[in-house]
């Protein structure tokens, strides 16, 4: 289990209900409950579900968290280094169904990603110093269920995006994927669980492969890296 919850003990401002809880913890340890963050919209449609935001500079433009049963907690740890605003958590739409875990990592930035977690331990971590592109898709389920000789087949498996990976335009990670640190996932890859990858490596295609390995990313456009 990667989550642990925090007791809260302070009053709540606004209820929304059944124990959840969003809870908004500022730079300087500061906490504030249920409060309007700007650019983020938490539903809560279930109980006992915890949405944890670190963090005074987070920046959310049109983002959704939607805890669609019991027992889920996601967090976004704060944004400690100086990121452009157009470079903040834009479009980032995460949907758990019960006693699902989505964590992400300090220094997040986002064009836009849209993450269902599973239940049953299909928990989603991502690491700190990420940077997705735009229409990028991270599922630890299928959403539906495959039989074969009415045996269910297709369980939820959880994904594990390490430190500092760069995930291009639309491209997909799902279930059981492990990415390890500094990797690099190309436009348009579809990793699947059967991809064994190393740190550094780029991913790419359909399914995805590794295709260079002993890389590294900046943020830097290519004319400004020195
Ligand atoms: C992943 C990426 C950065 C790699 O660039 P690169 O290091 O210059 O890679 P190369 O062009 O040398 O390609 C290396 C190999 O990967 C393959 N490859 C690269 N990108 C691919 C893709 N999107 N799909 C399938 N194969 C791909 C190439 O065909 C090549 O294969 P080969 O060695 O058999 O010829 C680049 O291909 C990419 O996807 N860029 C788009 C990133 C993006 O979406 N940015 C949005 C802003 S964040």
């Amino acid at each position: 289990m990667i989550f642990k919850k925090k007791r809260i003990n302070k009053q709540i401002s606004r209820d929304y209900g059944s124990g959840n809880v969003l809870v908004w913890e500022l730079d300087d340890g500061t906490k504030t409950y249920n409060p309007e963050i700007q650019g983020l919209e938490v539903r809560f449609s279930g109980k006992n579900n915890t949405c944890y935001v670190y963090g005074s500079k987070t920046i959310f433009t049109n983002s959704l968290i939607i805890f669609n049963g019991d027992d889920s907690t996601f967090s976004i740890d704060n944004q400690t280094q100086k990121v452009d605003p157009g470079f903040a958590i834009n479009n980032l739409v995460v949907f758990m169904n019960k006693g699902a875990n989505v964590k992400i990592g300090k220094n997040f930035t986002c064009g836009g990603c849209d993450i269902v977690a599973d239940n049953r331990g299909a928990d989603i971590e991502i690491g700190d110093d990420c940077m997705f592109s735009k229409e990028i898709v991270i599922r630890s389920t299928d959403g539906h269920t495959i039989t074969e000789n009415s045996k269910k087949i297709n369980p939820g498996k959880p994904v594990r995006i390490g430190n500092h990976c760069w995930f291009g335009m639309r491209c997909a990670v799902l279930k059981g994927v492990t990415i390890p640190d500094n990797c690099i996932v190309s436009f348009g890859a579809v990793v699947l669980s059967s991809l064994s990858a190393q740190v550094g490596n780029i991913i790419a295609g359909v399914p995805a492969k590794v295709v260079k390995s002993g890389v590294n990313w900046t943020r830097d456009n290519y004319d400004d890296f020195q």
